[in-house]
């Protein structure tokens, strides 16, 4: 069972691993390495209970992966209180297309719709989601000093911004809690922001930990290594995995225990 850590710089204790929920919104658009069906409620249900039983109590999730908001507001009924959860504003996915949003209009407009969408009156943690030009997005916008508006009418509770650069990973980083960037074995460029945040007491959320499944791919225990990779950073509160295979998520939960006591001894 995954014991939970506080996300470094807040007062909210989540599991190593978080759940990713793109695959259970959304089947356009997507980088995976095959294609998938998004599972029925059913099988949805099933995915989210294995994974709190486990330990899991992270839950990523953005208005751009689809009906995934929606789907968890439907499933996870009353027990919401049992996750913590990451939401995003900023992107729009219609029509199998993204568009971009950083407006403090659309960010307010956002949040009351994912609110709505995941039958809640709070959300954990609300990121900015990129378009990957961070630095424009953060400074043209002031999006992250809206989050952090918001954050004091107290409908989220931490914020930040999920980054794809180093210099708009550090400037998320001065201006709010916590980055989420991508951190696995094929893609290291923004290791800077993870150092940034360990000398400064910030929060790490990793996406992407096994390079949206392309490093399954090759290699010699591929999820160990990643794990090892990930979990080595001590900056890194939690790495959100994104999965729709029961035993994935077994596999996974086994294999970031055992990092993790490899790591301590
Ligand atoms: N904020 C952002 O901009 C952003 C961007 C990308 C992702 N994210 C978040 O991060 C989450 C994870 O990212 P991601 O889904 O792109 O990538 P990921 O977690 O690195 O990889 C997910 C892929 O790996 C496969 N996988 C998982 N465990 C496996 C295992 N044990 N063995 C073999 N394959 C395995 C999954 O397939 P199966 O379903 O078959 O297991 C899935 O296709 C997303 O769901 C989302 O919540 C955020």
């Amino acid at each position: 069972m995954l014991e939970q850590r506080q996300i470094t710089g807040t007062n909210i204790s989540v599991s190593p691993l978080g759940f990713g929920t793109v695959k259970l919104g959304r089947d356009q658009g997507v980088k995976y390495p095959s294609g998938f069906t998004i599972p029925d409620d059913k099988e949805a249900t099933a995915l989210l209970e294995l994974a709190r039983s486990l330990g899991i109590n992270l839950l990523d999730t953005a208005p751009a992966y689809g009906v995934s908001e929606i789907r968890l507001g439907d499933l996870l009924g009353n027990r919401r209180k049992d996750w913590v959860i990451c939401s995003k504003v900023g992107e729009e996915f219609e029509g199998g297309e993204s568009s971009f949003n950083f407006t403090s209009e659309h960010i307010r407009f956002s949040i009351e719709r994912s609110l709505k969408r995941l039958k809640t009156d709070y959300i954990d943690m609300v990121l900015v989601h990129s378009n990957g030009d961070d630095v424009n997005v953060i400074e043209q916008y002031g999006c992250l000093e809206v989050l952090a508006d918001l954050k004091k009418e107290g409908l989220i509770l931490a914020s930040g911004m999920s980054t794809k650069t180093v210099e708009g990973g550090i400037l998320a980083l001065e201006q709010s809690d916590i980055a989420m960037v991508t951190y696995n074995l094929n893609e290291q460029a923004e290791k800077p922001v993870l150092d940034y945040a360990l000398e400064n007491n910030k929060g790490i959320l990793i996406k992407k930990a096994l390079a949206s499944g392309h490093a399954c791919l090759d290699g010699e225990d591929p999820v160990e290594k990643s794990m090892e990779l990930v979990f080595g950073h001590p900056a890194v509160s939690s790495a959100i995995v994104g999965t729709i295979n029961p035993k994935h998520l077994k596999q996974n939960v086994e294999t970031c225990l055992k990092v993790l006591n490899g790591l301590e001894n």
